[in-house]
Parts: structure tokens; sequence; C-alpha cells
């Protein structure tokens, strides 16, 4: 701890000592009144820190001694908050005949016949325009795009017919836990860039009719359990872009009709077992962008309908035996950029209707015979920057559909000879950057429709055995997709393009003869 640090501290513990002292009512109830304690003792060891007599046994205390009181300083900050949305002038809720003549002169824009209400980027400073009469029957209000910082908990009390909500784009830290006390009708709700830190466990207790959530860019920490309580009609919830690390096993309980889950972008280390065990409607799932390591056994059990799955940019090391057993409707899977050092046939069982499967930017060695025979629809296979050194022949069997294969940065040097038999739909391949000097015979002419090939930035070594490649690339000048290839070696043969080799360059009379390749090409 830097002496800076430390004076910083001592003045903060001073002050919360004081304040309980002279029977601060909330200190007291926050901290149960032990700030004179904590700050005495913490005052006592932080001197003795700075005069470097504290024994190392204490520090583990002074730790223990600021945590707590950081925890108090957060609870003060969140009272303040509190407060403030307390003192949040209330705009008048209007029921009159002539509600939305006078809506009209305030600030905002009124629409009678859609009952609809907009205060869209008008600039409102931390409150709503105390002056604005709000029709009691609006159905939708729109508070985008302004500088809200805090709302009263009497907003929109009264606004039962209210159907959508939109506080996109504000500065709102909290929200009051009873803002949306009897909104019976509220379907959607955004709160898209906002700074909240965490919500109220009542917060949608009477809300029961949502549909849609946006909590996207706010610095959500955590959820309470109780949240999505009863949201039994939620089908879209964005959680997209918080700070939110664990999630409750009851969090999504409720959510029978929930349909898109986002919740990328977030510090996620574990998810529970059951996370998701009720949500039989989901059709697309994000997570990418967390700090997952390990998906629990059964994770997406009963998910049978869900089409497109988001595991990309975590740590994922392995997939667990049957985790995407129940999966027989997904088209679309993404695990890109995880730590996965193998994948085998199991993995991918029952998965008919894959379309698409990213596996790029993993670790992944080799890939075994029939590793793909439980995803027969399979159009589009990312295995890009792997460290793939072996692929077994009959490693795409059953890939009938295949059109797009990427290899490329990986170890190969060495391909079966007749591996592409198996893939005779493949239109796009990519090779690149492997460590291949040649290709067998005839490897390429099993690719009857193949249009874009990359073959470039591998060691080629240009002696007798590359004029199979140099064959192929003159009968198919046009499906070379990026530079041409180049001979690595050997010797003044290096740099030069493969297209160029010719039978008396590469090969002598002795070679020729004991490998039957034919001299012109
Ligand atoms: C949800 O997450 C993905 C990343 O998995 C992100 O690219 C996307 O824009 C997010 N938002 C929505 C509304 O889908
Ligand atoms: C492959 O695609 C064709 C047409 O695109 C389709 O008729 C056929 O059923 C597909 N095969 C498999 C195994 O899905
Ligand atoms: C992979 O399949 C090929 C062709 O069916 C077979 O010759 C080879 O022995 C198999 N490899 C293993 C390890 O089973």
């Amino acid at each position: 701890m830097a002496v800076r640090e430390c004076v910083l501290v001592l003045m903060l513990v001073w002050a919360a000592g004081n304040a309980a002292e002279e029977g601060d009512a909330g200190l007291c109830g926050l901290n149960g009144c032990q700030a004179i304690d904590l700050a005495r003792r913490y005052t006592d060891l932080t001197m003795a820190k700075m005069m470097h007599t504290i024994k190392p046994e204490a520090m583990e205390e002074v730790f223990e001694s600021m945590s707590k009181l950081e925890a108090l300083i957060r609870q003060v900050e969140d009272l303040k908050r509190d407060t403030s949305s307390l003192l949040q002038p209330v705009w008048p809720i209007n029921s009159g005949p002539e509600r939305w003549s006078m809506c009209a002169e305030g600030p905002c824009s009124c629409t009678m016949e859609t009952r609809f209400v907009s205060c869209w980027r008008l600039e409102l400073l931390d409150h709503v325009p105390r002056k604005q009469q709000i029709p009691i029957d609006t159905r939708s209000l729109d508070l985008g795009m302004n500088r809200l910082k805090f709302l009263h908990k009497n907003s929109f009390t009264k606004l039962t017919e209210l159907v959508e909500l939109d506080l996109n784009e504000n500065q709102l830290e909290l929200l009051p836990s009873s803002l949306f006390y009897d909104l019976e009708n509220l379907r959607h709700i955004k709160l898209h860039k906002n700074r909240l830190l965490y919500l109220s466990p009542e917060i949608f207790q009477d809300a029961r009719s949502l549909r849609t959530i946006d909590f996207s860019f706010n610095m959500l920490e955590g959820l309470p359990a109780q949240a999505f309580r009863k949201l039994h009609h939620l089908y879209n919830l964005n959680l997209e872009s918080n700070a939110i690390t664990a999630l409750d096993e009851m969090i999504f309980y409720d959510l029978t009709n929930l349909e898109d889950l986002n919740l990328s972008n977030n510090q996620i280390k574990e998810l529970p077992q059951l996370a998701f065990y009720r949500l039989s409607k989901l059709k697309t799932l994000k997570i990418s962008h967390n700090v997952l390591s390990r998906l629990p056994y059964g994770l997406f059990n009963g998910l049978v309908i869900l089409q497109e799955m988001y595991l990309d940019n975590n740590y994922i090391e392995s997939i667990p035996t049957d985790t995407f057993r129940d999966l027989i409707h997904l088209t679309f899977l993404d695990m890109t950029a995880n730590r996965i050092l193998r994948i085998s046939y199991k993995d991918f069982i029952n998965m008919a209707n894959l379309r698409s499967l990213f596996l790029g930017r993993n670790l992944i060695t080799e890939i075994n015979n029939r590793t793909f025979v439980g995803t027969p629809r399979l159009e589009k296979l990312y295995l890009f920057s792997n460290k793939i050194e072996k692929i077994e022949l009959a490693a795409f069997s059953g890939l009938n559909n295949l059109s797009w294969l990427l290899l490329n940065n990986n170890l190969l040097k060495l391909l079966p000879n007749a591996i592409f038999r198996r893939t005779p739909s493949l239109l796009r391949l990519q090779i690149d950057s492997n460590k291949f000097m040649h290709l067998p015979e005839g490897l390429l002419d099993d690719l009857k429709q193949v249009e874009q090939v990359k073959l470039s930035m591998n060691p080629w070594h240009c002696d007798c055995f590359i004029l199979y490649l140099t064959r192929w690339l003159h009968s198919n000048p046009d499906k070379i997709w990026d530079r041409q290839p180049k001979c690595r070696g050997p010797g003044d043969l290096g740099g030069k393009p493969v297209i160029d080799m010719t039978f008396n360059s590469v090969c002598d009379g002795q070679w020729a003869s004991m490998t039957k390749i034919q001299g012109r090409v």
C-alpha cells in the first residue's frame, strides 16, 4: 500500500467513524455501529504499517478491514443514490379530457392517435421535465437519449396502460424498486446503455406482461435470483455487455417462453448446471466473450429447439460427454477462440441440422475418423488456427454437403491421399499457412466442384514430387484464390512460383523413372 493510499483510507475511516459516533442513523443501520471500532483498529494498523513496524500476520487483518470499509462506502453511496431518486420531482399524470392537448404544451411530443409520448433527445438532465403533463392512457413513452440520472419511484405510477418504455442511452444508476409497480401491461422495456449497477429483486414484480427486456451495456455485476420471477411471457432478454460474474441457478426458472438470451460480454466464470433447463423455447443463446472454462454436465439439456449458439471467446477446455445431445435443431454453433484440445464424434452426435460449426482458434491437434458423422448436413466447417498435425482418412466421412473447409494456420504436413473423396460438394478449401511440402498425387482431383483454394504460405519443396501440384495449378488457374504458392527450396528454387516448375528444372532422370512422374506439365 502506498503512503498516499494509506492517508486516503485513513481519512475515509475517520469520516466513517465520526459519522457513526455522532449517531448517524443511516450509517449505524448499515453496519451495526461497528464503524468506530473498525476505524480505530484500522487506523492503528495503518499507522503501524506506515512506520514499517507491522507484522506480516497483521496485514491480513488490514486487508480484511479494508474490504469491509469498501463495502461500507459502497452502501453509503447506494443510500445517496436512493435518496436522490426520492428527491426527484414527479411529472403530473393527467387524466382529464384535455390531457392530450395539454401534453402537447410540454417539451415532449404527444401523439393521441397512437398514444405515444416522445421526450427523445431533449437533453433532459437528471430528471423528467416537471412541467410535462403525461396523459394517463399513454401506451408508449420514449425517454431515450437524454441524460437522466435518477427517476423518482413514482415516475410511472398510474400509467397502467403503458406498453412500451424506452430509457435507452441515459445515465441511470439505479431503478427504485417500485418504479414499475402496477404496470401490468408493460411489454417492452429498454434500458440499453445506462449505468445500472444492480437490480432490486422486486423490480419486475408487477410487470408480468413483459415480452422484452434490454439491459445491454450497463454495469450490472450480478442479478438477484428473483429478478425475472413470473415473467412467463418474456421472449427476449438482453444482458449483453455488463459485468456479470455469476448467475443464480433459479434466475431463468420462470422464463419458459424465452426465445433469445444474450449474455455475451460479461465476466461469467461458471454457469449453474440447471441454468437453462427450463428454457425449452429458446432459439438463440449467446454467451460469447465471457470467462467460462468449464461447461457443467447437462447444461444444454432440454434445449430441443435451439437454433443458434455462441460460445466463442471463452476458455472452454473440453466438451463434456453428451453436452450437445439434445440440440437436434441447432444449425449454428460457434466455439471459436476457446482452449479445446480434443474433439470426437461423440461430441456432435444427434446434430442432424447443424450447418455451420466454428472451431477455429482452439488447441485441437488431430481430427479422427468419423468425427462429423453426427452432423451430415454440415456446410461450413472452421478448423483454422489450431494445432492440427494429423487428419485421418475418414475424418470427414459423411459430410456430403460440406462446401467450406478451413484448415489454414495449422501444423499439417500431410493429408491422406483420398481424403476429399468424402467431401464431394466442397467449394472452398483453405490449407494455407501449414507445413505442407507436397500434396499427394491426385489429392485435389476429387474436388470436382471446388471454386476457391488457398495454398500459399506453405514450405513447398520443389523437387520432382511438386509436379502434381504444378499440373493442378496449370489446369485450374482461376481457382487459386490468394497468391500463387511459392517454393521454399531447394536451393535456388526458393521463392519461385510452384506453377513455373518444369520436369527439367526439378527432376533428374533417375527420380523421374523411379516415381513414374510424367515429363510434361
Ligand atoms: C448478442 O451477442 C452477440 C455476441 O455473441 C453480439 O454480437 C450481438 O450483437 C448481441 N446483441 C444482440 C441484440 O443480439
Ligand atoms: C444436401 O443438400 C441438398 C441440396 O442442397 C439436399 O437436397 C440434401 O438433402 C442435403 N443432404 C443432406 C445429407 O442434408
Ligand atoms: C481411419 O479410417 C481409415 C479408412 O476407413 C482406416 O484405414 C484407418 O485404419 C482408420 N484409422 C483408425 C485409427 O482407425
